[in-house]
């Protein structure tokens, strides 16, 4: 289940976006978010390591980075993720970060419930977005085997009262309006020989219309995405449209990918919620909590929960 999962967040990393909020945070996570990470590295010395884990194409472990490069303590700074991650797509787009980047060690296709690192190797494991989508008992073990005896494991997850999560369910209602529409099976279909291209204009122009009346006054960026692709192919004439069917393709394949990352967003935020199982989890693997709370991104809206824990010894 886990493997299966990895592909549609390679999709989305091999695109080349730093974060997993790119509508939000186009070049890094900032604000508040980043004060807090800033804050979580300000007790490690020269030499610690750390291991951002679920790092996608590396938000928190740059942040390490840049607090590294700035206070010049040198930092050993690994990142692993379950995605395959290419450091060259990373730094093509944000070559303004080369010098953090280079700074980070990627493991991509690594899961955390098999690291391939020592015992007791990191001060410090950072988790944003990321624990939550795991196998949480491996996983737990796991990072309780890499951490130093005294070493901390920060965790910011998603929390359901989140205005991220709050966005991601008017997303999926959307995405549940426009795959009802059956768009994808019309346009499939014509290219099937099923129907003319005059008969598929008038089925896109009738779901155009819907989409409109659904959306009503609303910013809804799924369904004007797909209003504009149809308002674009209703324009189109039979070789133009044969020439874009690539294109169309991928379209929908982004689509469908975005579709199921808001559905394990929204599956975590629900499976957090049992905070029973949450601390148990930890518990068992000799972590304990010392602080933990809302990280709120400003007086109104909340990016999630936060943990901080510490290992007990042996
Ligand atoms: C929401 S993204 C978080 C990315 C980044 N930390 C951020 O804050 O933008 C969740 C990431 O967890 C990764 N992931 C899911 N299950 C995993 C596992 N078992 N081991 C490692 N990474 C995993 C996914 O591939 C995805 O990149």
């Amino acid at each position: 289940m886990v493997i299966e999962s990895s592909k549609h967040w390679t999709d989305y990393w091999n695109k080349g976006f730093l974060t997993s909020l790119p509508q939000d945070f186009p070049a890094n996570y900032d604000g508040n978010i980043a004060k807090f990470w800033h804050q979580s590295f300000s007790e490690l010395k020269e030499q610690d390591k750390i291991l951002d884990i679920c790092t996608g194409n590396g938000a928190i472990a740059v942040l390490a980075a840049e607090y590294s490069y700035n206070r010049k303590v040198l930092i050993d700074i690994k990142a692993v993720d379950a995605a395959h991650i290419d450091r060259k797509i990373i730094s093509s787009r944000y070559s303004q970060n080369c010098k953090y980047l280079d700074r980070v060690d990627f493991f991509g296709n690594t899961h955390i419930e098999k690291l391939p690192f020592n015992d007791s190797e990191f001060a410090l494991i950072t988790s944003q977005f990321g624990f939550e989508y795991c196998l949480w008992e491996r996983g737990a073990k796991e990072l309780s085997r890499v951490l130093t005896d005294d070493g901390k494991l920060i965790i910011v997850r998603h929390s359901h009262d989140s205005n991220i999560i709050n966005f991601m369910m008017e997303e999926k209602r959307e995405y549940e309006l426009v795959f009802e529409s059956k768009i994808q099976i019309f346009i499939e279909n014509y290219f099937f020989g099923k129907f003319s291209l005059e008969e598929l204009n008038k089925k896109m122009e009738k779901i155009r219309k819907f989409l409109i009346l659904a959306k009503g006054n609303k910013l809804t960026p799924v369904i004007d995405s797909f209003i504009r692709m149809i308002e674009y192919l209703v324009s189109l004439n039979i070789v133009e449209f044969e020439q874009q069917k690539g294109k169309i393709g991928v379209f929908f394949k982004e689509m469908e990918n975005a579709r199921l990352r808001v559905l394990d967003l929204i599956r975590v935020s629900n499976e957090v919620e049992d905070e029973e199982k949450w601390n148990r989890v930890f518990e068992k693997n000799k972590f304990v909590c010392i602080d933990s709370g809302h990280l709120m991104f400003d007086n109104l809206n909340k990016v999630g929960d936060y943990f901080v824990m510490t290992k007990v010894g042996k």
